[in-house]
């Protein structure tokens, strides 16, 4: 048994304007070193709300987290950037590169956040610019590249700095069949190579057939799809 993620009673209550919103309560869960796990739901199940607590982005209202045996609410903001930083890679929708930037840039830019050296930094940079097979595309800007490969430099961002735990939210939902399918593939390909631990939130049917184990987001409960 080798625990990536524990969840102990994880409960999320929104505070709004007519009283509390329960997203989910109660939520009990373990992935192993190595799960893909796919988590489904329809739109406003919490799928993101769970996904942002277990990548310490956001704060539950009552149970605990652990990460590595690690209770991570027992830290402080600056503890829970840490393990953002170190432990976890991200990749969203709408992939969040920085515009300005190339596509070098923007996946050199969290080494150099944590200070590593530039000339190393710019290495690594590159070699995961190649797995995702960005070679001939490394000094161009986001806007000049297509949504797939905005993805792909997102996943290699979120990849460089060799997290413990990949968190994907709806990484495939702004693309095509076609494009979605090969950026599920890739993002399982190079969680078997680097050992990496997953999990991807999906809409997609088709797209949670490519994870190991999916979990379905309903009611305020998670249930394991058999
Ligand atoms: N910061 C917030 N404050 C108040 N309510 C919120 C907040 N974030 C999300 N919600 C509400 O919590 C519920 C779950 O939202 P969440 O974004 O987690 O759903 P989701 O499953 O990711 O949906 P989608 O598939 O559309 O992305 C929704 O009813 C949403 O309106
Ligand atoms: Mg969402």
């Amino acid at each position: 048994m080798n625990k990536i993620i524990e969840t102990k009673d994880l409960t999320k209550f929104y505070p709004t304007p007519d009283g509390y919103l329960k997203v989910f309560e109660n939520l009990n869960f373990t992935v192993q070193k190595g799960d893909f796990v796919g988590i489904m739901g329809v739109s406003g199940a919490g799928k993101t709300t769970l996904l942002n607590l277990l990548g310490a982005l956001d704060r539950p209202t009552r149970g605990k987290v652990f990460l590595e045996g690690e209770d991570i609410f027992s830290k402080s903001e600056a503890g829970l950037a840490e393990i953002r930083n170190k432990k976890i890679g991200f990749v969203f929708q709408f992939y969040h590169l920085l515009p300005e930037f190339t596509a070098l840039e923007n996946v050199i830019i969290p080494l150099l956040i944590r200070k590593n050296d530039f000339n190393e930094a710019k290495e690594k940079a590159l070699r995961l610019l190649k797995e995702v097979g960005l070679e001939a595309k490394i000094n161009i800007k986001p806007n000049k590249l297509s949504a797939g490969e905005q993805q792909r430099v997102a996943i290699a961002r979120s990849l460089v700095t060799e997290p413990v735990l990949l968190l994907a939210d709806e990484p495939t939902g702004n693309l095509d069949w076609k494009t979605g399918e090969g950026i599920i593939k890739l993002i399982k390909n190079l969680h078997k190579e680097k050992g990496l631990t997953s999990i991807i939130v999906t809409h997609n049917e088709r797209i949670a057939e490519h994870c190991d184990r999916v979990f379905l987001l309903e009611k305020g409960k998670l249930i394991e799809k058999i």
